[in-house]
């Protein structure tokens, strides 16, 4: 790569040929090599499955350093974020790009606030449902299904539509989440509070009965508060990824939405949390974790330690040290500080970042690994943690979503391949075939 010139050029060599590259440069990060005009000009394409060293877009929205482990939105530290903001704050600086003031996010909170409320007609619609629906199957439907309630949202050409969209799925993700989990118990839709903050209303519609006064614990719901906080946005991941790839053939936004919740579903992805609960509960006392680290280590057992390890963190991830400090808040005001799950948590997490395996591969715990536990301690089952990361998300995919479309040469994502398989051959009819 040539760095002498002000304008930067990498050089390959396919051949006896060179060819020259722009290399872009970010605000910070590594540079990139637009590699844009390679087949046009060599022939060739580049080869990365999995991206591992692939920028698939440029975005202003959200930056990492993954060994130094740094995530800021917008340029934010996200411990600055998570102690002075809160989440509807959060939302908007990923939406619009700068830290609302205080007129304009009292008029952001009302306006997201005025579209909690579904239309009446979707609770019949989950009456198709079966009751052991996995909430993540209706989440995936119920919010694909509302293109077909809001027409009035689904131009994406028109930036009104596309902004009325972006509030109604921030204000009726949750909505639909907690329907998905009353439904599962058999307890009746509870509608949204107004009155309440984001965090505390979420609260009130997965745990509050008609027959019952239900008081939001503050403490409980300023920690639901910076959960989501923590699980906004984490730039071009695999959800965030899909959900850009079925925006760029022109899809309506809730369908983009629904495509991102379908593959955060996967445990190498937002199922993470759901694995590190069930792994930490079946090791379940601190004498089996040597046997379940010999296991880990064993090649052969395709036994992950979930929680642990990231594509993009080669450190620390810093959303798990503020899960940490947000699990043991939780704990203590549940009274649940003597959890036997927690305690197995510590001592595995002190035994993997002493141990050789961990430290050589550069694994460390992830959001992950607290999350789950403190999930459980406030009151949520397992199958609804993978719910409330696409809670959370869903502001994250709304922002690169728009980020994307106002992206005046925006392209279909349109991969190309290796082609292994047989090359041309003549077809034979069936009746002589041996
Ligand atoms: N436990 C044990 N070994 C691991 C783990 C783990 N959790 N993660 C990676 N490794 C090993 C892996 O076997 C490989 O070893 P070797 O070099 O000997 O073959 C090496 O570390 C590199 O791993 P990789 O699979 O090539 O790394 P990746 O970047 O493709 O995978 C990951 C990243 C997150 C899918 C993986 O670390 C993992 O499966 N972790 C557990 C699941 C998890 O906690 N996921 C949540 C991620 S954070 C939330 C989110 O973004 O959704």
């Amino acid at each position: 790569m040539d760095a002498s010139n002000k304008s930067k050029t990498a050089t390959l060599t396919v051949g006896n040929k060179n060819y020259d590259f722009p290399v872009k440069s970010g605000t910070v990060g590594p540079d990139v090599i637009d590699i844009s005009s390679l087949y046009n000009q060599a022939g060739v394409f580049t080869y990365d499955p999995g991206f591992m060293a692939t920028a698939s877009c440029e975005s202003k929205i959200t930056y990492i350093d993954g060994d130094a482990g740094i995530l800021r939105y917008r340029g934010y530290p996200i411990e600055q974020i998570a102690e002075g903001g809160d989440f509807l704050e959060t939302c908007y600086l990923l939406l619009y790009g700068e830290l609302p003031t205080k007129a304009q996010k009292e008029d952001f909170d009302r306006r997201v606030t005025m579209h909690t409320m579904v239309h009446e007609q979707m609770a019949r619609f989950f009456q198709g449902f079966r009751r052991d629906a996995h909430p993540m199957a209706v989440m995936v439907a119920s919010v694909g299904a509302l293109a077909a309630f809001y027409h009035d949202s689904t131009d994406i050409n028109d930036p009104h539509q596309r902004m009325v969209a972006s509030m109604r799925m921030i204000a009726k993700v949750p909505t639909l989440a907690a329907m998905a989990y009353k439904y599962t118990i058999g307890q009746p839709f509870m509608y949204p509070k107004n009155s309440l903050d984001y965090a505390s209303n979420f609260m009130h519609m997965c745990f509050a009965v008609p027959c019952e006064e239900y008081k939001v614990n503050p403490v409980l719901a300023r920690a639901l508060d910076r959960i989501f906080i923590l699980h906004a946005d984490h730039e071009q991941n695999a959800s965030t990824s899909t959900v850009r790839g079925a925006g760029s053939s022109g899809a309506n936004p809730f369908a983009c939405i629904a495509a991102g919740i379908a593959c955060l579903w996967g445990p190498a992805h937002g199922g993470a949390n759901e694995a590190a609960l069930q792994m930490l509960s079946e090791i379940g006392s601190v004498d089996n974790i040597p046997e379940f680290i010999k296991e880990v280590k064993d090649k052969n057992s395709r036994v992950k330690l979930m929680g642990f390890g990231h594509r993009v963190y080669k450190n620390y991830d810093p959303r798990a040290k503020l899960m940490q400090k947000t699990c043991h808040e939780v704990l203590k005001e549940t009274g649940h500080q003597n959890d036997p799950v927690l305690k197995v948590a510590m001592e595995l997490e002190k035994i993997a970042l002493s141990d050789e395996y961990f430290i050589s591969r550069k694994l460390y715990p992830n959001v992950d690994f607290y999350s789950g536990i403190t999930l459980k301690a406030l009151g949520f089952p397992t199958s609804m943690f993978t719910v409330l990361f696409a809670v959370a998300r869903t502001v994250g995919w709304i922002s690169q979503w728009s980020e994307m479309i106002n992206e005046p040469n925006y392209k279909i994502a349109r991969p190309r391949q290796l082609y292994t398989g047989q090359a041309e051959r003549q077809y034979v009819q069936l009746d002589k075939r041996k």
